[in-house]
């Protein structure tokens, strides 16, 4: 069954951590589906781990390549509830534009819902396609798209006005309808108030421990981010080497004849 927001508020009101990761392809999202998570986000962060636009800036990916991966990710997700993630410029510009580009994700690519980063306009953008009948969920403290003006990727709200500011944006976006929050790299004791002081979830990446959940890039996860990786993502699997050792495998049996078989075969 479907995970929705009346169960996600659940897992929030009984203490039970909500698990979010990205996917980008159909493959991966059956397996992340079947391995039980309950969202599954297709991030914009698929401009640094699969697009390959930049290895750290988000703000390249455009909308028709997130729709064919978010496509692709919602045919593989029979229980997960799948997040479109609008990418930037396709909501900074205007209501109608935000509204279009969400209705997208719901209608051309199957996503049950979508994300926008920040605050300010995104929260008159987030209640406007909240309104249209598509839920969204808000994400602040490190907003990728907008790095550059936050001085790169460092924590945020570590000073208490720009604390304070971050905590008045979480009450902000639930009051404009939002069903959770993404907290990025905010330090753990504000994001334990934040949680504390919202309805709804907050799903926490390097935002400590007191998030009602937690989401990483599956890439981050599984150990096949090559370059640059924040101390929070903890890879729980070296996956660039278990990949690169089976094709090492693969290399020796082609070249020592041992691959295919005569079963591997037709006759
Ligand atoms: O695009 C993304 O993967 C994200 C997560 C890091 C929250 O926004």
């Amino acid at each position: 069954m479907k995970v929705t927001l009346p169960h996600l508020r659940e897992l929030k009101i009984a203490g039970t951590p909500i698990v979010m990761v990205t996917a980008y392809d159909l493959p991966t999202a059956r397996i992340v589906d079947s391995a039980g998570v309950d969202l599954v986000l297709v991030g914009d962060s698929a401009a640094n781990t699969v697009l390959g636009h930049d290895p750290i800036s988000t703000v390249r990916a455009t909308m028709d390549e997130l729709v064919i991966l978010t496509r692709a990710v919602s045919r593989g997700c029979e229980h997960a509830m799948v997040i479109g993630d609008l990418p930037f410029m396709s909501y900074q510009v205007s209501d109608e534009d935000a509204v279009r580009n969400a209705g997208r994700f719901v209608k051309d690519a199957g996503a049950d819902v979508v994300k926008l980063e920040g605050s300010g306009t995104s929260i008159a953008r987030a209640a406007a396609i909240v309104a249209a009948g598509i839920p969204v969920m808000g994400h602040i403290g490190l907003t990728p798209q907008t790095a550059t003006k936050l001085g790169g990727h460092r924590a945020q709200g570590r000073e208490w006005h720009h604390a304070k500011r971050l905590y008045d944006d979480a009450l902000a976006l639930e009051a404009a309808g939002c069903f959770g929050i993404v907290l990025e790299c905010v330090p753990a004791s504000l994001a334990r108030e934040i949680t504390a002081a919202v309805h709804i979830p907050t799903i926490g990446i390097g935002a400590g421990h007191g998030c009602d959940g937690q989401i990483l890039v599956l890439q981050d996860l599984l150990g096949l981010t090559t370059g640059f990786r924040p101390k929070f993502a903890r890879p729980f699997l070296d996956g660039a080497r278990c990949v690169s050792e089976t094709l090492a495998r693969f290399d020796e049996a082609v070249k020592a004849g041992t691959f295919p078989t005569p079963e591997e075969s037709y006759s």
